[in-house]
């Protein structure tokens, strides 16, 4: 049966490029999006988008009265320190508040909250009250732990609710996290739980993938030896082979719930607007991950309006983000923003195809999900396994679909379009990064459609493309991304570094706006085309990864003397890492070796960063300061013209 499915070809679809998708009549009649416009008195959504910029604290404040808060805001957006904007300062806020506390004065308290499934077939389901206790009971025994307000937790979990139940726990009582994605492995765990000088770490003794153990705790366990800081680890039970626990650190957290500490009953408590609610690393241009810092309150007036604009979010919906929530995609769009707007989410465990390729379709038809929010590498990877799989089974529950994390092929859009959602679901391609916090350049479900563009900014947030002086650029001229404006849930800083906050987003050319990091172009219809990445960047399977990273774990390699990486167009992944290595003196490169790397890589970083390709070379084109000349390499490798090397040494 598998094989007769697999090698059913997809639909070819050859339709012309630049056709338009325009929305049903009934889907704009329903949309959220246009509920707001005529509460806002307007006929067209251009009115409504253009009086949101002009008027975006106004606009940002109708969002922030969607929430509950303790005491009122002073001031809307406090810009005296800029680029270090505060927004809704002077208000009491919990985010935790508003995703769970509000709902239980009201009959959501029996609504599904979360509905999970594991790779296995076992199923978790949550109430708005259930998921309460469990964050309540999670939260004392952080506390009984020592964790107080300001002190950064960090999270290395599978996807199962306990993750979500500890991030929620860490917000309630204050206390910020730092969630390490559970595909990465032992260094990348250790350097982000020194960089956030944790020192209680939560993890479990294993996550289900493809049918095999992925081995957290003993993975956590090597990176604890790097991280003295790190004195208590709270151990989840899934997986159940046998861990090694050390006595006086690590604890089973099935056991702690059994103590009189783990009371199901306590108080959210109310924090500044500005307080921090989480880090997430992320990959930049050069040397170590970034501790993206976001916070309680403008974090969630963003994520929520987006998340009902875009997602068109109905009480009876099931939502299902298949992110995972170790990226940011994950913490405002499975985590908090479904929470905060009383959804019921959907969360899934494991791989997309295990153990046939219809997983994803079956869960849908099984839970009747719908709207789906994924990434293209997903789609283009079912969309290889043909029609056959998806027909199988009924999708007729989805009413909307997305997209994140790289541009999206026009093919696999058109496919997902036809083939999934049936010609009825608009997709909403949403552009945004871990910085943002919430979507920038994004549809709503009244937006014509052009298969690859992200279509126009979000209300109250001014996009634009323009050159290094800061200048507009006309139609079709490529340019760098900006946002002119500050929002809400826009990143506050980067931990430990505010200088290179400032300096990278804001100060760098062109000054005064922030700067992106992606280049991209609009068309004559104001439409933005994201083209990728212009830093050292590299999105594998909509993973960022930094090329410094991914050559840092190469030349911890003990062979391994230089090393430098680029990024190769791959069918399926986007993007594949291809390595170029100098050996040491002495050393003999084969193809044992090259192996050995990518495992070397795959134990340091995690199997994401792991090198498609490695060649082994005895010089690498460098510029006479010593940098590395990426682009020649990448030129090389695809036997094109290098271009300009004056420069090169
Ligand atoms: C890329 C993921 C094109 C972009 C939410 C950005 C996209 C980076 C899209 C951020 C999209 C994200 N179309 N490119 N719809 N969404 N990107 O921080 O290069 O993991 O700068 O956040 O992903 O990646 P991050």
């Amino acid at each position: 049966m598998a094989d007769t499915l697999s090698q059913a070809a997809p639909t070819t679809i050859s339709e012309d490029e630049t056709r338009t998708y325009d929305p049903a009549s009934d889907v704009v009649e329903q949309a959220n999006v246009t509920a707001y416009m005529h509460e806002k008195g307007f006929k067209t959504f251009d009115e409504l988008y253009t009086w949101s910029i002009e008027n975006s604290e106004a606009f940002w404040t109708d969002m922030a009265n969607r929430l509950e808060w303790y005491t009122p805001w002073e001031k809307v957006l406090d810009d005296s320190e800029a680029p270090f904007y505060k927004w809704f300062t002077g208000a009491q806020f919990n985010i935790i508040h508003n995703a769970v506390d509000r709902h239980l004065k009201t009959w959501r308290r029996n609504k599904q909250a979360l509905i999970w499934e594991g790779e296995d077939g076992s199923y978790r389901t949550f109430s708005y009250l259930a998921v309460n206790r469990e964050i309540s009971k999670f939260a004392n025994i952080l506390k009984s732990m020592g964790v107080q307000q300001g002190d950064i937790v960090s999270i290395y979990l599978p996807r199962i609710p306990e993750l979500m139940f500890a991030m929620l726990a860490c917000a309630k009582i204050g206390a910020a996290h730092s969630v390490i994605y559970g595909g990465f492995s032992v260094e990348a765990l250790a350097e982000r739980m020194t960089d956030a000088q944790s020192k209680v770490l939560i993890t479990a003794d294993g996550g289900w993938l493809r049918g095999k153990i992925v081995p957290l705790k003993q993975t956590a366990n090597e990176a604890m030896a790097r991280t003295p800081n790190v004195q208590t680890c709270i151990v989840v039970k899934r997986t159940g082979q046998d861990v090694s626990m050390e006595s006086g650190r690590d604890y089973w957290y099935h056991e702690l719930l059994t103590l009189p500490i783990a009371s199901p009953k306590c108080e959210t408590v109310p924090v500044d607007a500005e307080h921090p609610l989480y880090i997430l690393y992320t990959s930049g241009t050069t040397g170590k991950p970034k501790g993206v810092l976001h916070v309680h309150a403008g974090y969630a007036v963003g994520i929520s309006a987006t998340f009902n604009m875009t997602f068109d979010i109905k009480e009876e919906d099931r939502w299902w983000c298949a992110a995972d929530p170790g990226w940011v995609t994950g913490h405002s769009y499975i985590v908090y923003a479904p929470l905060i707007e009383g959804a019921t989410s959907f969360m899934y465990e494991g791989a997309p195809n295990y153990p046939y390729p219809n997983r994803w379709w079956a869960l849908i038809e099984k839970y009747s999900i719908n709207i789906l929010y994924t990434a293209p590498t997903a789609i283009r990877g079912l969309m290889r396994f043909g029609d056959a799989w998806p027909n199988r089974h009924d999708l007729s529950s989805l009413r909307l679909l997305g997209s994140v994390g790289e541009p999206i092929n026009p093919e696999a859009w058109r496919w997902y379009h036809k083939v999934i959602g049936k010609e009825q679901c608009p997709i909403m391609d949403t552009w945004w990064q871990t910085e943002t916090g919430s979507f920038m350049i994004t549809p709503n479900p009244t937006t014509p459609l052009k298969p690859g563009s992200g279509t126009r900014a979000f209300l109250g947030i001014i996009a634009d493309v323009v050159d290094e002086t800061g200048k507009s650029l006309g139609a079709n001229e490529d340019g760098l991304l900006v946002i002119k404006k500050p929002w809400p849930s826009m990143m506050r800083t980067i931990l430990h570094n505010p200088e290179r906050y400032a300096n990278q987003y804001w100060k760098s050319e062109p000054a005064g706006m922030y700067t992106a990091g992606d280049s991209a172009r609009k068309d004559e219809d104001g439409y933005f085309w994201v083209i990728g990445r212009i830093d050292d960047v590299i999105k594998v399977s909509g993973y960022r990864l930094g090329t410094a990273e991914v050559e840092s774990a190469l030349v911890s390699h003990s062979s391994v003397a230089e090393a430098a990486v680029i990024g190769l167009d791959h069918e399926v992944k986007g993007t594949a890492i291809h390595a170029f290595v100098i050996l040491r003196e002495g050393k003999e490169g084969n193809s044992a070796l090259e192996e050995e790397l990518k495992a070397h890589v795959g134990h340091e970083m995690g199997p994401i960063a792991k090198p498609e390709k490695i060649s082994i070379v005895t010089t690498l084109p460098k510029t006479r300061s010593g940098k590395i000349m990426r682009r020649v390499l990448k030129a090389q490798a695809l036997g094109q013209d290098p271009g300009d090397v004056s420069t090169l040494e």
